[in-house]
């Protein structure tokens, strides 16, 4: 579904990905795990369009994405959601204007009928109800509920998720993390999922690809990840603060 070939990308004059392979496959849930500044959301961004690469191919649903017009990029970009590591609502607005907010910009629905879809993607990832709330009034797991909820908003194909438990107690991290198994499995959204949270990343992965340096060092299941005997992965999976790592 979503296959990166030979990705090169450089900012501020650094090789940040180096010749990245990775691929996504449809309807799981892919983690990418690796240490800060790693390339991680760099990723997500070239996924996004939000920034292109330097060489290399983005290919998504078999149509490279180099060879879209302006018009079909945008197509595309509706077809993927995105969950920003900090929720990225907006502040003034309350819960119901930012999860609406994706059907004001792309779709003429009427407001009954805009109600009635927030109603629904609220009571989706939760939260039921909270439509007149600030978010301010929000915990963070709350928030992140309704970025999630805003994100799906277009019934997107892909949903990628920027270190979703950044902030988050465990607890509210693992509830976060069945509510991503929920999209794989009641939507069949094809999910890639940015972490460094090894724990929540081993129970919701089908597939894990460990980045360190630019580049995928291991990939497999969870479980065939625990037996790599890569000493980077192992120190990483570890946390040692002795080795390669
Ligand atoms: N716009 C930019 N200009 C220069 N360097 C950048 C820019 N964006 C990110 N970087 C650098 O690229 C590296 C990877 O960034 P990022 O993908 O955000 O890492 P991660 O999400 O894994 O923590 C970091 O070292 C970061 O400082
Ligand atoms: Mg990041």
């Amino acid at each position: 579904m979503i296959l990166l070939e030979r990705l090169d990308k450089r900012l501020g004059g650094r090789l940040i990905l180096d010749a990245l392979e990775l691929m996504v496959p449809k309807g799981r849930i892919t983690v990418v795990m690796g240490g800060s500044g790693h390339g991680k959301s760099t990723i997500l961004k070239l996924i996004m369009g939000f920034i292109t690469p330097d060489a290399g191919r983005i290919v998504i649903d078999g149509v490279d994405v180099s060879t879209l017009n302006e018009l079909q990029r945008l197509e595309l970009q509706k077809a993927i959601g995105m969950s920003f590591q900090y929720s990225a609502l907006f502040d003034s607005m309350s819960v119901y204007e930012n999860v609406a907010f994706p059907l004001r910009e792309h779709t003429k629905l009427k407001e009954p009928a805009i109600r009635e879809r927030v109603a629904e993607m609220l009571a989706r990832v939760g939260l039921p109800g909270t439509e007149a709330k600030m978010p301010a009034d929000l915990s963070g797991g709350m928030k992140k509920r309704v970025g999630v909820a805003r994100a799906i908003m277009l019934q997107p194909k892909i949903m990628l998720f920027d270190e979703p438990e950044s902030g988050l107690d465990p607890v509210t991290t693992t509830a976060i993390g069945e509510l991503i198994m929920e999209l794989r499995d009641q939507f069949r959204i094809t999910c890639l999922v940015i972490s460094h949270n090894l724990a929540n990343s081993m129970t919701i992965a089908d597939k894990v690809c460990m980045l360190y340096k630019g580049r995928i060092i291991a990939e497999g299941t969870p479980r065939s990840l625990q037996e790599n005997p890569n000493p980077i992965l192992q120190q990483f999976l570890h946390g040692r603060s002795q080795g390669p790592y």
